[in-house]
């Protein structure tokens, strides 16, 4: 069985990360959505809430399953028997940050292959921040985040920010 792992801090899940996972889930066997820590972001919502959101959003995909971690993602690839790291790219600002982490993930485990997505190009202006900043301000945030947390992502963002 081949298993690929898509990474993230998902804060929250996008419409962009969903499309990545989607066309991911026709390549591999089985697709595990790890959530994990980025030591250098101080993340909005729990690791609960982060899971539970793409739960909520990707329970339509048979073959893909979300987990949460608190290591080294190569060492969950590892331990799960992953052979594939898939990471989406929007645009070339994006490649500096992603390159140094699959060349990093290489030098510590050359088993396994870290492998570029791109975004479709509806989703290329798409990030997690700029879901957060619009919420904050009370805009509507549908056309961004699946419809399965679009209102439970708002109301917490609404709350919670001000
Ligand atoms: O969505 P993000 O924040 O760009 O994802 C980055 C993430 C969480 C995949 C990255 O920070 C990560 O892999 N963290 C786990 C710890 C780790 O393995 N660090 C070494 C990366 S080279």
């Amino acid at each position: 069985m081949r298993i690929a792992v898509c990474p993230g801090s998902f804060d929250p899940v996008t419409c962009g990360h969903v499309d990545i996972i989607e066309r991911s889930a026709l390549l591999f066997d089985k697709i595990i959505v790890i959530v994990l820590q980025n030591k250098s972001k101080h993340c909005t919502f729990s690791t609960a809430e982060r899971v539970d959101f793409l739960k909520r959003s990707l329970k339509h995909l048979k073959n893909v399953e979300v987990d949460s971690y608190d290591g080294l993602l190569v060492d969950y690839a590892n331990e799960i028997g992953a052979c594939a790291i898939i990471k989406g790219l929007r645009a070339v600002t994006d490649f500096e940050y992603e390159f140094q982490m699959a060349l990093t993930n290489r030098t510590l485990n050359q088993n396994i292959e870290t492998l570029f997505m791109n975004t479709s190009a509806e989703n290329m202006y798409l990030s997690s921040s700029l879901v957060r900043e619009l919420a904050s301000f009370d805009k509507p945030i549908d056309r961004f985040v699946p419809e399965e947390i679009a209102v439970d992502v708002a109301k917490r963002l609404t709350v919670k920010e001000k």
